[in-house]
């Protein structure tokens, strides 16, 4: 399974980096506008530090806008995804871009119907919110379940990112479904290392190293 961050923050990107757990990058409009700096600038500076994909989103609400978007963007750098959003003119952008060989991440994902369209016009990757169901009394973690099965029933090459992550335990729900990537808010990513018994252990076990010296 990979892990993503889901951030614009360079420092946060470098920080999951160093500790070799960061195998991509997911960025939105949102995420852009957080980090306080310009999509362009900060893109190309995540995609020098990140060997794996770095999505960043279109804006453009027709395909032709978001193809030219898009090859814009891909020029920035050879890992760059384009992330599209879930609609009729997004499918067209998707089957365009997939057949001159662009990646795509097919954003705003929220059923099982629009997953099987975006795998069927190409998508490299697609991204379904499970916080954003879970928030409107949805399970988004049954949506996971369904799409896997769509996925390995057709045998699609198309990834499956859970995004809108927000808490550890949906990383953990998300590998036991078999996802391939879960795109991760720094904030989650570092409560996944901590446990207070690891932190109990260590101090006794240090503790009882001084002691065992004075003996
Ligand atoms: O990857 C999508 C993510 O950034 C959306 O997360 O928390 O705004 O629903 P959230």
């Amino acid at each position: 399974m990979k892990f993503f961050l889901d951030t614009a923050k360079v420092e946060e990107i470098r920080a999951a980096t160093e500790l070799g757990i960061c195998d991509g990058v997911t960025t939105n409009p949102t995420l852009i506008m957080k980090s306080g700096r310009s999509q362009e600038e900060v893109v190309k500076e995540i995609a020098q530090i990140v060997r794996g994909p770095v999505s960043v989103e279109v804006i453009a609400e027709d395909a032709p806008g978001m193809v030219k978007e898009a090859e814009e963007f891909s020029a920035w750098a050879s890992n760059i995804v384009i992330k599209v959003p879930m609609t009729k003119e997004g499918m067209k952008a998707v089957r365009i871009l997939s057949e001159k060989g662009i990646k795509t991440n097919v954003t705003l994902v929220f059923s099982a119907t629009q997953a099987l369209i975006a795998a069927k016009a190409g998508a490299t990757y697609i991204s379904p919110f499970v916080g954003r169901l879970d928030d409107v009394s949805s399970d988004g973690m049954e949506l996971i379940e369904q799409i896997m099965d769509i996925l390995d029933n057709y045998e699609f090459e198309t990834e499956l990112i859970v995004a809108s992550v927000r808490d550890p335990i949906h990383v953990v729900e998300a590998a036991r479904l078999g996802a391939h990537i879960a795109t991760i808010p720094a904030g989650v990513l570092e409560k996944m290392w901590n446990h207070p018994l690891t932190d109990k252990g260590i101090a006794q076990f240090l503790e009882d190293y001084e002691k065992s010296k004075k003996e």
